[in-house]
C-alpha cells in the first residue's frame, strides 16, 4: 500500500510499504478514506526529529471503512464506516474508566517513561504505525473504532479522531463561568474550533490571537475577537486587560504550544538539537529541551488572577523555566494534557449528525490526495495558499 513516511528533518515521502495483517484477535483493519494533517504532525518535521525512525508512518486523524476484523471482534463488522481516535487506548483500564483515555494503563509507554501509545507518533508514543496511509491496523477492535452513520461526506466526523475532541477538552478544562470570557492563543485548527466550541458552549467574550491574516478572519467569522499579535507583540496583556474590564480573562487557552512564534534563543537551541546525532540529540531534548514558552508566558500574563489557563498545545521540554512567582501569586488553575478522545465522544457526535453548530463541513481549506502529502506537510507549516486544515484522501 502507500503510506506517507518520515525520512528525516522536513524530508516526507510516499512509500510502497506492506499491507498490515490483522496480529492479534481483536484488531481491525480499517481502508483509510480521510485522514488529517495536524499541528502536531509538525513537531516531527522539526523539533521531535530525534524521536522518529526512518520510514516511520506519519498520521493521526484517519477514518474509513472496515476492510477485516480479528476473530475476536464482535462489536463492529467490515462495511461499517469508523473514525480512529489519535490515542490508542483499550477502553477497560483504570484510567479509561476514569475518561483518561491518553493514559490508558494497557498501552502506556512504560519504557519512555510517557503516556498512552499514540498512532504514527515517534518512539516516546510507541513508535506505531500511523494512519496516513491507505490501510490501517487498529488494535481494541471493540472498544477504539468510533463507529459514525453513512450519508454525511467524511469532512463531518473525521475531526472525532483529535480537533474536535481535543478542542472540546480544551474549553472545559478551561473551566469558563456561564457568559465568561476566554482568549484563545494560536488560531490554527485547533485554537479555531476552540473558540468555535466556546462560543457553542455558552462563553459571553471569546477573543482570537494569532499572526496569519486568513485565521484571523476565520476566527472573527464565528464569533472571536480577533487580535493581531504582528500589530501587540509589546502591550498584547495590556490590550487584553483593556478588552476585559480591565481584570483579564476568565481563561487562556493556549493553542501555540512548543514551537510559538518568537524567543529567539531559544529557536536557535532547537535547532541546535536538530543538527546533533540523533542518540545525543534525543537525551538532550528529555533532559534539558527548552520550550518557546512566549504564547504560555503570555497566557500566565494575561489571565485574571484567579483564572484557568488551559494549556492545549504541546509541549517537549524537560527543563522549562516557569514564573513561579507570577503563577502562584495570581492563584491560578493550569489543567493540560493530549485530549481523551473517546472521553468527549458521547458529547460531540450529536452535534455532527444534527445541524452542524460547528461547521465541520467547510472547515478544511483543502482536501488533497494522498500522494501529495510532502507538498501538503510544507504548505500547512508554512501557512501557504491559506492553508489551515489540509485532509488527504488515498
Ligand atoms: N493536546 C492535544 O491532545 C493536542 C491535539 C492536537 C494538537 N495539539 C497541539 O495543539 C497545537 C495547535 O495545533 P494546530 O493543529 O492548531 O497547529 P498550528 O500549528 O496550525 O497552529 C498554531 C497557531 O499558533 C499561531 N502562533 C504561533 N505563535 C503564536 C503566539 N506566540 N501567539 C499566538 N499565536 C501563535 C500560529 O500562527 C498558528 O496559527 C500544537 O502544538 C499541536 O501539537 C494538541
Ligand atoms: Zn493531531
Ligand atoms: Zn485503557
Amino acid at each position: 500500500m502507500k503510506a506517507v513516511t518520515w525520512h528525516g528533518k522536513r524530508d516526507i515521502r510516499v512509500d510502497t510499504v506492506p499491507d498490515p495483517k490483522i496480529e492479534r484477535p481483536t484488531d481491525v483493519i480499517v481502508r483509510i478514506t480521510t485522514t488529517g494533517i495536524c499541528g502536531s504532525d509538525l513537531h516531527l518535521y522539526e523539533t521531535l526529529g530525534p524521536f522518529m525512525g526512518e520510514g516511520d508512518i506519519l498520521g493521526h486523524e484517519p477514518m474509513g471503512i472496515v476492510e477485516e476484523v480479528g476473530n475476536g471482534v464482535t462489536e463492529i463488522r467490515p462495511g461499517q464506516r469508523v473514525v480512529i481516535p489519535f490515542n490508542i487506548s483499550c477502553g477497560t483500564c483504570f484510567m479509561c474508566g476514569q475518561g483518561l483515555h491518553s493514559q490508558c494503563e494497557t498501552t502506556q509507554v512504560r519504557e519512555q517513561g510517557m503516556g498512552a501509545a499514540l498512532f504514527g507518533y515517534t518512539k516516546l508514543y510507541g513508535q506505531v504505525p500511523g494512519g496516513q496511509a491507505e490501510y490501517l491496523r487498529v488494535p481494541f477492535g471493540n472498544t477504539l473504532p468510533i463507529a459514525v452513520p453513512d450519508g454525511p461526506p467524511d469532512e463531518r466526523f473525521v475531526y472525532l479522531s483529535d480537533v474536535l475532541p481535543t478542542a472540546w477538552q480544551a474549553v472545559e478544562y478551561a473551566g469558563i463561568p456561564a457568559d465568561g470570557s476566554v482568549v484563545v492563543l494560536g488560531l490554527g485548527p485547533i485554537g479555531d474550533m476552540s473558540v468555535r466550541i466556546a462560543r457553542h458552549r455558552g462563553a459571553g467574550q471569546v477573543i482570537g490571537v494569532d499572526l496569519v491574516s486568513e485565521r484571523l478572519a476565520r476566527a472573527r467569522a464565528h464569533g472571536a475577537e480577533p487580535l493581531d499579535l504582528r500589530e501587540h507583540q509589546d502591550d498584547l496583556a495590556e490590550v487584553v486587560r483593556g478588552m476585559t474590564g480591565g481584570r483579564g480573562p476568565d481563561a487562556v487557552i493556549d493553542a501555540v504550544g512548543m514551537e510559538a512564534h518568537g524567543s529567539p534563543s531559544v529557536e536557535i537551541a532547537q535547532q541546535v538539537t536538530s543538527a546533533l546525532p540523533k542518540s545525543v540529540a534525543a537525551t538532550l531534548m528529555q533532559r534539558a529541551g527548552v520550550d518557546r514558552l512566549n504564547a504560555l508566558y503570555s497566557a500566565i500574563d494575561i489571565v485574571r488572577r484567579g483564572g484557568t489557563i488551559s494549556v492545549v498545545g504541546v509541549y517537549g521540554g524537560m527543563a522549562d523555566p516557569l514564573p513561579m512567582m507570577t503563577i502562584f501569586d495570581k492563584q491560578l488553575q493550569v489543567r493540560m494534557g493530549q485530549a481523551n478522545v473517546k472521553r468527549w465522544v458521547g458529547d460531540i457526535l450529536p452535534l455532527l449528525t444534527d445541524d452542524d453548530p460547528l461547521s465541520t463541513e467547510g472547515f478544511a481549506t483543502h482536501t488533497l490526495p494522498l500522494s501529495t502529502a510532502p507538498q501538503a506537510c510544507e504548505m500547512f507549516q508554512k501557512k501557504k495558499d491559506g492553508a489551515v486544515k489540509i485532509l488527504l484522501q488515498p
